[in-house]
């Protein structure tokens, strides 16, 4: 239990930091708060004309989900070396850790993203094959549509059905949590969705 809930605190921490935050400010951008939709994502980011800083904070944001899970599953292989499961649930804690910790940092007073990046990073290192599947969700979905919260909203959630199909309930079930905490933090792009009134990526978004 103790093992589980260090792995849980580790993993949030990871995840809530900010670097679409810190990546602006550093890139000379200002505060991407103040930006676009006011999310703290590589969306947004892209949002500021800065193409490199978008990719940096995409990339950034996901590879912090990739070392929680990694990390997690590494400690699990040094500690419990003889109980294969406890790895399995490591770094299924993780995934949904880092996703809870990129959403609601408490550095941000929990005002956080909306865990696209993040969650596609976990995935990758849950099951890489189901990562290359949500990625090439986004991608077909945000070019047929060239709205990217439509392309998130189809690669997450079909995130729990990839993780069940290839790698048994327990990360199906991590999945299905991740997937619960990105539609959460959508509803305003699920409104615009609606409404057709969603920006297309490219587009100048009307502030949030
Ligand atoms: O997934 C993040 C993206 O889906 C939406 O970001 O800034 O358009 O609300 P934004």
């Amino acid at each position: 239990a103790m093992f589980r809930l260090a792995v849980a605190v580790v993993a949030y921490g990871l995840g809530s930091i900010p670097f679409g935050l810190i990546v602006t400010r550093l890139g000379g951008a200002g505060d991407i708060r103040a930006i676009g939709s006011g999310n703290i994502g590589a969306t947004n980011v892209l949002r500021t004309g800065r193409k490199g800083l978008a990719a940096a904070t995409l990339l950034l944001d996901g590879l912090k989900g990739v070392v929680a899970v990694a990390g997690a599953r590494m400690a699990a292989h040094l500690w419990f070396a003889a109980i294969p499961s406890v790895a399995v649930a490591a770094a299924c804690i993780a995934a949904v850790a880092a996703v809870v910790g990129h959403c609601f940092p408490v550095w941000l007073r929990f005002h956080g993203g909306k865990g696209v990046s993040t969650a596609l990073g976990v995935a990758f290192a849950l099951d890489w094959r189901v990562g290359l599947l949500c990625a090439a969700c986004w991608l077909v979905t945000a070019r047929l549509t060239r709205i990217s919260s439509a392309g998130a909203l189809v690669a997450i959630g079909l995130l729990p059905v990839f993780l069940w199909a290839l790698d048994g309930v327990w990360p199906a079930v991590a999945g299905l949590a991740v997937a619960v905490i990105v539609f959460g933090r959508h509803h305003e792009n699920i409104a615009r969705l609606r409404a057709g009134t969603e920006p297309r990526i490219g587009q100048r978004s009307r502030s949030a």
